[in-house]
């Protein structure tokens, strides 16, 4: 059976709770000093995204489903003129997880344009994303759909205080 891509609905709670640790896990094995995992990230994420998820007008939470599991999520929302970045109004695609038994079949590909179909119809010219210096798949997937690298975000811890 095919992977369908949909809106996450009230149901998806527990599996965004889920995947959105586990991306958070992933990012904090990259990085510790970086990327940081609150004590209730499950609890976190799935507040959070449930929260996203009512607001299609801002946000978009799409969920990946197959042979009736979700397999994955991509959360996104339109982001307005940000000064400090010199970013227009613009989408911004925040998260995307595919369970690792899923991975290479497609589905983070339909995510994806998924969600630039969705932001789209929102009103946003672009979709900027990050991605981790360390994430080489991530990069991978994003560059084949038509990404291309603006930024390199630099991390340096200070000094010890005395
Ligand atoms: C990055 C991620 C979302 C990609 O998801 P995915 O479902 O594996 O992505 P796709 O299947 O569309 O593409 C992945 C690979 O499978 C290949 N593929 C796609 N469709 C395929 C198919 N039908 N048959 C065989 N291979 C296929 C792609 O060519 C790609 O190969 P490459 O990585 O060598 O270029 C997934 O690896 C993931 O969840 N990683 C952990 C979370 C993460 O890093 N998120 C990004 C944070 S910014």
């Amino acid at each position: 059976m095919p992977v369908t891509i949909r809106p996450a609905k009230a149901s998806d709670e527990p599996a965004l709770g889920r995947m959105g640790a586990a991306l958070a896990r992933q990012h904090h094995g990259f990085d510790p000093q970086r990327f940081m995992v609150p004590d209730d990230v499950e609890a976190g994420y799935r507040w959070w995204l449930s929260k996203e998820a009512r607001r299609p007008q801002e946000a978009v939470v799409l969920v990946a489903e197959l042979d009736g599991d979700v397999v994955g999520y991509c959360y996104g929302r339109l982001e307005g003129v940000d000064w400090n970045m010199l970013l227009d109004k613009h989408g911004a695609l925040h998260d995307i997880w595919v369970e690792a038994a899923a991975r290479g079949t497609g589905t983070g590909r339909l995510l994806a344009e998924a969600m630039v179909q969705r932001l789209t119809e929102l009103g946003a010219p672009r979709v900027v994303l990050s991605t981790a210096a360390k994430n080489e798949a991530a990069r991978r997937l994003f560059e084949r759909l038509g990404w291309r690298a603006t930024m390199v975000e630099m991390t340096r811890e200070t000094p010890p205080r005395s």
